[in-house]
């Protein structure tokens, strides 16, 4: 979708300058790819990895985000949109509201393979955009980001913090009786991918007051997650969301 309609995020967008990255950028995207595939070919949600077919993400080059918005606009209309860096919470709902995805362009470098304190494009496209191309999945997002856009209440934009964080960040689906990943925390650290595969991590069914209520801890592996069976029930937890936050019960 074009960004002609954003005020609040304006100022953070930028063209991602595709032909500055170096052979060696574009060596660390393909080690980084390499590393994670394998073992998301067998953990991943099969709606993730269709999506990575979808948006023509290539495994050794780096993504250029105009070619993966053209690929995404006919499907769900969403675009990987280039950002300056981190994005005010305003700016970013703004942009979740009008299908565009706040898109990093910088790429860790090779000392930090494993860990980036601050997400970059390996994070945003690999990890975040396959799974843009999945219908309700797009539907969903854009619901979140304009529900938060019209609310100023710190605890209550908390709230629906968590229920990102569980789903979009660190979400879980059960996918013919097994756990696979969708998050894209999970999906972008092997760390966090094989706690969960290993069972390091306990796995309720997701449930909209449980996920609503657990805090999220950004220091440690986590401890607890959600799976949900169906990306469905991610798309009526934020129906159900926003109607406890419009009547002031969440
Ligand atoms: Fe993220």
């Amino acid at each position: 979708m074009s960004t002609a309609t954003l005020s609040i995020a304006a100022p953070y967008i930028i063209r991602q300058d595709y032909e500055a990255y170096t052979e060696e950028q574009h060596a660390v995207w393909a080690e980084l790819v390499a590393r994670a595939l394998p073992e998301l070919e067998m953990h991943a949600a099969r709606e993730y990895l269709e999506g990575f077919e979808i948006i023509g993400l290539k495994k050794d080059r780096l993504p250029n985000l105009s070619a993966i918005s053209a690929r995404l606009a006919p499907r769900t209309g969403w675009s990987s949109t280039p950002v300056s860096g981190f994005l005010p919470a305003p700016a970013f709902f703004e942009m979740l509201a009008a299908r565009n995805f706040q898109t990093t362009t910088w790429l860790r470098s090779r000392e930090s393979l494993e860990y980036t304190p601050e997400p970059d494009i390996f994070h945003d496209v690999f990890g975040h955009v396959p799974m843009h191309s999945h219908k309700v999945f797009a539907d969903f997002l854009e619901h979140y980001g304009r529900v938060c856009a019209s609310i100023a209440d710190a605890t209550i934009l908390e709230k629906l913090g968590r229920l990102f964080w569980y789903t979009v960040e660190f979400g879980v689906i059960v996918e013919r009786g097994e756990f696979k990943v969708y998050g894209s925390g999970l999906i972008s650290s092997h760390g966090e991918c094989m706690n969960v595969i290993e069972g390091g991590c306990e796995i309720h069914p997701f449930d909209l007051d449980e996920v609503l209520a657990t805090k999220v801890k950004v220091d440690e592996l986590h401890k607890l997650l959600f799976a949900v069976s169906s990306f469905d029930e991610v798309y009526e937890a934020m129906h159900e969301a926003e109607r406890r936050a419009l009547s002031g019960s969440l």
